[in-house]
Parts: C-alpha cells; structure tokens; sequence
C-alpha cells in the first residue's frame, strides 16, 4: 500500500478516541429541546379547523410558546397503520421530506370520524376497533385498540418544531422575543447553535437556522422495546439515563465500543414494543440525526394502607416513554399497531419492503481479508479451501484491488488478468465480490471523476464546488446517490462493456458509505454540504449510504439485462435497505465480548427489516486466538451473512492456519452451515414473501412466554432451530433456556430431547455448536457437501422431522433456480409442504403456482421422538407402487432413521410408519 494509505489508516485508528465523536451535550439540538422543554409549554389543536378528504384528516396545531401554526395530518394506512404528520403549516421554504423509503403500493384506508365531545375528536378505521383519539388542550393523540388506550402522543408535551426563520441579520428581535426558547444574547445563541455549531475545530454554518423536531410516546403496558438500529448494544433497549440517548447518525467508528448508544454505520428509526398480547411499531421517517430517549417505569404493586382501615391494593401498570428528537426535516410517523409481532413484521414490510432474495450462492460461507495481494494469493487461498475440503463460494477483493483506490478499475500488476481469475473460481461454481465506495479519487485521468465532475454528480460543498474530502484514495469527491441521474450513471457503470474486467459472477461490497470522511466532522461529512434539489447533507445524512446500495443493485440488475438477481453488502443503511442486499456490522475487534455482542446486533437488525446480516468472522481488528476464532466460526455458521474478514495488519487466518484439529472444527462448522443451506434458503423465501425475520429473538416466537423477553444469548432460526452460540472462553457446560412449557426440543446432533420451560445445562467441548430442534417442525437438509452451494446442486436431500408432544410436526422448502428472477416472472419455483401426524409424513405442494422441475432425492429421513419402534414403515408415491423401507430403531433416543431412500423432493408422496 502507498504512503497515503498507511497515513489514513492511522487517522481512522484515533477514531477510537471518543473525542473526535459527539455525546449528546454537544449536539446543539439536544440542548435547545432539553432547554425549551424544562419550559413547560404547551401545545393546542384547534379542532375547528379540521378538514377531512377520502385520504386524510387535517387539522392546526398552535404552540403557546412559538405561535406559529402547524399542520397535522392523520391518516389510515392498509394494515392497521396510522400516519402522523405534522409540518408548519406555511414554512418558510419546504421543509425535507424522505423520498424513496416508503414503498409505493401504500394505499390510505379512510378515516371514519366520529366526534368525540367539543374538546376532541375520534378517528376510527372501517372496522372502527382501532381508533385515533384526538385531544384539543393540550394536544394528544391517544391510540386506541379495542376500547384500551395502548399508546399516546404529547401526552408528555414535547412536541417540539423550530420554524424555519429568515437569514439571521434580517430576522425581527420581536419574534425572537415571543418565541420563548430563543435566546438572542451572543453567548447564548453560540450555546443553543442556532445558526452555527462548533464541535472542536468544525464550524457548521447552517444557512436555515434552527429547525429541529421531537415528539414523545408513551406505551401503556410496555417494558420491552427493541430496535433502532444500530448499536452495539443489548438488544432489549435500554432506559437512557442523562444525556445518554440512543443516536441514529451514521458513522465510521473504526473499533466502536460496544455497549455504547453512540451512532455508528447505519440507522433504521424504527422500534418495537412488546408486551404480553400486543407488539406495537413505531417508524419516524426522518433521515437527519436523530436521538432516542427512552424511560420505562416497570409495574409496581402498591398497597395502600393509609386509605382507609381496609388495606387497598392497586397495580399500576408498567409504563415506557419514548422521546424522538431528529435536527431537521418534518414529523413523519407511523404507528404499527400489531397485534402479534408477525403483524407488525408485515406492517412494517407494507412500508418499507421486504428483504431481497439472496441469490442462493450468497448464503454459502464468504472469504474476505484486506487485502488479498494478487492473484496468486486469490489462487492460494482458494485451492487452500479445496485441499483442506472446507466449502466456500467467496472470495473477496478489498480496496487494494483496484489502482490507487479508483474503483471499477484493477492494479494491472496485481490482478493483471482479473478475467481469468474469475473463471479459475467459476470452474468450481464460485463467485468474486469486489469493494467500490462512494468516494472518487480526485484525478482528471480517472474517466469515473472526470465523468461525474463534468455532469456535475458530486455533492458540493456550502460555496457551490465539489465537495472534497479525504479517504483511501486521498482528496475525493462523493457521488451525489440522492440525484437519481447519479444513480442512473452510477448503476451503467457495473455494465460489463463499461466495468473492464468484470464478468457475470462478480459482485459487489459497497463500504465507507457513512459517507466516510477522514478529518471530516465525527469522520463524516460536513452537515452544510450540498446536495440535489439543494437540500443540505444534514437533511439526509442516513439515507446517504442507502442510496448507494440501492444503485448499485440496480446496476448489478441492470447489466443481466433484468435477469440476475443482484448480491450487494454495505456498510451503511436505512430503512428499506433490505430490500437492496445484505447488511454487516463493520469494524468489530477480535475479542470474545465482540462475538458475543454480535448476537443482539444482528437480532436488532433482523426485526428491523434487515434479515441479511452479520458480523466479520474472527473479528476484523486484532488477532484471535484459535479457541476464539473456531467459537466465532460456529456462530457465524448460524449468522444469516457469513463472512471471515480482517484487517491488513492482522495475521492471515484461513481456516487451515491453525493446526489440523483446529481446521477440522472450522471444516465441520462450515459444512453444516451447507448442510442447513436448504433450511436458510426456504428462510429467505419467508422473509422475502412473508416479512418474516430469518434471525429471531425468542419473543418473537415465543410472545406470551414473559421469560424470553430479555434473552439474547441465544435466538431462534426461523420457527425451528434455536442456537445459543459458546460465546465464552474455555467453556465447558452452558446454560441453554428451552422456551414454551408444551414444546419439547431436541439436540440437532445427539437427538437427546428435553421439554420446554426450563434451563438446561448442556456440556460443551470445542466442537459443540449447541443447536436445538423444535418438536413440531421438520427441517430440510442436504446430505452431501460439495466445494460450493453451485456444485450442491443437485446433491440429495435428508429431512429431519421432530415430533412435537402431540406427535405430529411441520415444515416447508423452497428452491428455484437460485440465481434469476423466474421464481418471480415465470413462477419457476418449488414451494413443498412437510407434514407428520399419525404416523404419516406427506410431502405436499404448498404453492401450486410454482413449478420447478428437480431431479433431487429425499434420501434420508430421520423422525425424532417417535416413541415406539415400528414395525414396518413404506412409502407411498402418486401412481407408483407402495415401497416397503428400511430402517433403524433407537430406542435411546427414539430416533427413527431411514436411509438410501430416493424419493423425489418435488413430488406428492407419504411415508406410512405402521
Ligand atoms: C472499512 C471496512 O469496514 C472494512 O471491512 C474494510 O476492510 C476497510 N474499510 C478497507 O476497505
């Protein structure tokens, strides 16, 4: 690497340093709603003014303190949402509304008002058991699910919005002098950054003053909130104490602390709230910074003596509190009212979009490090994967691919043939993925710059020129995503005839996309720097690295001629990622406390939407130890993104560097991640048609089980398997938590099963990766390995059915193609239905929309917990003869084993076991 690089390296390196990044007592915004707030002012609607259309009710909003009329507008969204917006009623100039989020099938379902008294109005939806209570003075809405008020707003008042105000010299003292909480004093104006905010040697001028939101929330009932990526944090929110709310601002925190609220790469403002019998959603569509405080006053039972000679008691019921601030932009939320968690899932897919359908390729183990060299090393590596039998389908190519960090170009002595090495990979059914980032090498000779600066495609800065900034490249300029002629360009420029070098099985990994600015304010962008539409980079600074993804998959679309589906990872996202590709959680530290924190990083992510994600294997900073990175290795096997990264100067850790018993660990925890590649692909299929989370907390499946709530140790995959990773060194014994008292579970590799509702100790050696199969469910597995999920193809299929108490159990599995969208256009799929009672498993279509012709065999079938040994078992096939099998009896373990089977996974048959 160049002398610049090494330079920027170091300069990432400080970052850790928390000085060079914000708290909230020195965010401006954070000070003027705490002090305003400390004011106790209030607001009213004036029901008056209410006007009603077939999409919308509207009414004004007065402030005591401002004056200055607001607009809210409630409206029903299909699904049992509400909408809430409010905005100033004549602002200024307009104020940023975030385009390009919510999906565009949303259709309003009207409001039914129905007056409440003079001080209040009632909004119902057609079915009229959900319903908007509106109160006049103060202003509150109350929401209101079959007659219990389950949710209020402003019922703590902090709805707060600064008015857009003419250039400072130019605005009149006098309505400074109304508005309560504007100070017009030097001191105090440099204080409250009105108009200009320092933050070390940054100045950011803001040309629009003032102009920040919040609003407050209070969940009747709830303790359990979850969301708002991204942290590094438990994924249970926390109660946020003094100047300690959670923040949503994307940045590049090379090392981030972990149990820490602070911002780093991406940001979804969505959380969920989950009590026995209702889970709730709230989504604030707004894409400048924003802080998140949160307080829960759990239940408390008084018993009240002195009210008289008989002791009363009460129970005051728990209640949380959350407080929205963002710095600019409009109030735009949307209320999910559940009832269950798999509702508010939907509910939040109908507005955002579901998660895309991976390619199947792209759930098979990737390999990534920064860098590797040459193609020498590409070779090396990848044969070192086929000599050591350790199935892999990526190889990956950081920023030292490239010359001198220009993407879409390759370092001609490095990579001097990039096309042959593709096609090295592609004889064994691999793949390549390769970085490009938003920053553009500042070099006239460069064509990708020279391009965009003569059609004008970077951001600017305040005083009209490209903005420049440093990163890996040096002096850069930034793609403008948010202009979509950018991503137009950008997206052609992943055609095949304009990416030299570049064929069908390369891929790309979108990174720094924050964006990341070395030297920049918190490593970032300058808040006044200016983007399409002239809207200020502080409007919608997270949706940035959004914006790249979503070109990028466009383009990867695009150059198959609409045919391919695309493979994206970034670093960066927002609400709707998913719908773009895969997601990590960046620079984590090779150190046990991280892999054990990836776990409630990734389940935060999962019930936000973004099912494809995970966290670097062996933890990017650092060296880890053999133990560690076999025990990262096993969790990431169960991680929907499976990837082994590190950082250049770490030492090189390909799966076989660690001794022969260690590459064996390594080998069987990555085969059985092959092994359940049926399983997690029949996942993502649910994810992609049903909004259902890949990566489960236990509440989700579990939601009137109190206990599972706060764990986050361990999760569920889908409704079957529950895994609870060793995140601790020299473990020998964990403590696994089996949920639901009917349920009975069994170990994924012993078949030893336990019932539910308890805590289980459960020894553990260095190959134990303790897995757990739900009775009731029957898993699709394949019974052979080969070098990648492309020459798995065809290979046979096992399926593992666990008995449920009551003896019965279900499942399903998809497969199509694995690559193209003829599962969508064609309906080429396979979608196939499991299902066990009585002693007999039918395999059924459960889709017969899709065909998708397989010659694959069902060879093997284990049935766990069949009590009883029988005494013949046949198969049964449509217009063939019955076929007596078989089998083995366990009586240990009452497992049921029938091997060499051949029937065909894609047509109707039933196994009778007598
Ligand atoms: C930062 C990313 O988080 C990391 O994964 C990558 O290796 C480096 N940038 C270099 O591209």
């Amino acid at each position: 690497m160049d002398a610049a690089g090494k330079e920027e390296i170091s300069v990432e390196d400080e970052a850790v340093d928390k000085n060079v990044f914000k708290d909230c007592s020195k965010i401006a915004f954070y000070r003027r709603q705490k002090q305003r707030l400390s004011k106790k002012s209030t607001c009213q609607a004036l029901l008056d003014s209410v006007t009603t259309d077939k999409d919308s009710t509207k009414f004004q909003i007065v402030s005591e303190a401002t004056k200055v009329p607001l607009l809210a507008e409630i409206s029903g969204i299909e699904g049992n949402i509400f909408r809430l917006k409010i905005n100033e009623e004549t602002p200024l100039k307009p104020r940023y509304e975030v385009p390009d989020v919510l999906t565009s099938k949303l259709s309003t379902v009207r409001l039914i008002s129905c007056s409440g008294d003079t001080g209040s109005l009632v909004l119902a939806d057609g079915k009229g058991d959900l319903k908007c209570h509106v109160t006049a003075n103060p202003f509150k809405v109350d929401l209101v699910s079959e007659e219990e008020v389950v949710m209020s707003i402003n019922s703590l008042g902090q709805l707060y919005f600064e008015h857009l105000q003419g250039p400072l010299k130019q605005r009149a003292t006098k309505e400074n002098e109304e508005d309560a909480s504007v100070e017009t004093s030097q001191e105090n104006q440099e204080d409250l950054g009105l108009w200009e905010e320092k933050f070390g040697t940054f100045v950011d001028v803001k040309v629009n003053g003032p102009a920040s939101i919040g609003l407050d929330f209070s969940l009747h009932g709830f303790e359990h909130l979850y969301g708002i990526p991204q942290h590094a944090e438990s994924h249970q929110l926390k109660n946020t104490g003094d100047g300690d709310a959670y923040r949503l601002y994307n940045l590049d925190v090379y090392g981030y602390k972990i149990h820490d609220k602070m911002g780093i790469y991406g940001s979804v403002p969505y959380l969920l709230a989950h009590k026995l019998g209702r889970t709730l959603g709230i989504f604030w569509l707004n894409a400048s910074e924003t802080l998140v405080e949160i307080s829960t006053e759990p239940a408390v039972k008084y018993t009240l003596t002195q009210m008289g000679p008989v002791a009363a008691k009460q129970k005051v019921r728990s209640q949380t509190d959350v407080h929205w601030m963002s710095e600019s932009g409009i109030i735009d939320v949307f209320l999910l009212t559940g009832p269950t968690p798999s509702d508010v899932f939907k509910q939040y897919a109908h507005l955002t979009g579901t998660q895309a359908m991976p390619p199947l390729f792209s759930l098979g183990y990737h390999q990534c490090r920064w860098n590797y060299e040459d193609e020498q090393d590409v070779k090396a590596v990848d044969a070192g994967f086929d000599e050591h039998d350790i199935p892999y389908d990526v190889m990956w190519l950081d920023i030292e691919h490239t010359d001198g960090k220009r993407y879409f170009t390759w370092d001609k002595k490095r990579f001097p043939n990039p096309k042959r090495m593709q096609e090295l990979l592609r004889s064994k059914k691999r793949k390549l993925v390769v970085i490009s980032d938003p920053h553009i090498k500042v070099d006239l000779n460069y064509s990708v710059y020279a391009k965009a600066k003569e059609q004008g495609f970077f951001v600017r800065n305040h005083e009209g020129g490209d903005f420049e900034g440093v990163c890996w490249p040096g002096l850069s300029s930034y793609l403008d995503f948010t202009n979509p002629k950018v991503r137009e360009w950008y997206s052609g420029l992943f055609a095949f005839s304009a990416y030299q070098g570049s064929t069908d099985i390369l891929y790309i990994w979108n990174d720094m996309n924050e964006p990341s600015v070395f030297r920049g304010p918190e490593q970032t962008m300058q808040k006044n720097a200016v983007h399409h539409g002239s809207w200020e980079h502080r409007e919608l600074h997270n949706i940035y690295g959004f914006y790249q993804q979503m070109a990028t998959a466009e383009g990867l679309i695009q150059r198959s001629k609409g045919k391919e589906r695309p493979f994206v990872l970034t670093r960066s996202f927002f609400a709707g990622s998913q719908k773009y590709g895969a997601v990590w959680t960046g620079d984590n530290t090779a150190e046990w406390s991280y892999l054990k924190i990836s776990i409630p990083m990734l389940l935060t992510l999962s019930v936000t939407g973004i099912s494809f994600c995970g966290a670097d294997v062996g933890g990017f900073i650092g060296n880890p130890e053999a133990e560690l990175l076999v025990r990262w290795y096993q969790a990431g096997a169960y991680q929907p993104f499976f990837r082994g990264h590190a950082t250049m100067d770490t030492k090189r850790r390909e799966p076989w560097l660690f001794g022969e018993e260690h590459t064996y660990l390594i080998r069987e925890a990555i085969r059985e991640r092959y092994a359940l590649l049926p399983y997690w692909y029949s996942l993502f299929y649910r994810a992609h048609v049903a909004s259902e989370p890949v990566m489960r907390p236990l509440w989700v499946e579990f939601p009137d089980a109190l206990e599972t709530f706060g764990v986050e140790d361990e999760y569920m995959l889908g409704s079957a398997l529950l895994v609870h990773p060793v995140t601790e060194p020299k473990a020998t014994m964990v403590d696994v938590f089996l949920p639901g008292s009917n349920e009975v579970w069994y170990d994924s590799k012993t078949f030893a099963h336990w019932e539910g509702a308890c805590t289980v100790k459960i020894p553990v050696g260095l190959d134990t990766i303790p897995v757990f199969q739900r009775g009731g469910s029957v898993v699709p597995i394949k019974t052979t390995i080969g070098k990648s999920t492309g020459c798995m193809s065809d290979s046979p299929y096992g399926l593992r059915v666990a008995l449920s108490t009551k003896g019965s159990a279900v499942g399903e599995f998809y497969l199509d193609d694995g690559h193209s969208f003829q599962y969508l256009h064609q309906k080429q799929f396979l979608h196939r239905k499991f299902s066990f009672c009585s002693g007999v498993l039918i395999n059924s279509c459960a889709d017969e929309r899709g065909h998708y012709p397989s010659r694959c065999v069902v060879e093997q079938i284990f049935v766990l917990g069949l009590k009883k040994k029988p005494s013949s078992v046949t198969t049964h096939s449509s217009g063939g003869k019955d076929q007596p099998v078989a089998f083995t009896y366990c009586a240990e373990t009452s497992t049921l084993s029938l091997e060499k089977l051949s029937l065909n996974i894609g047509a109707d048959w039933e196994v009778h076991i007598k």
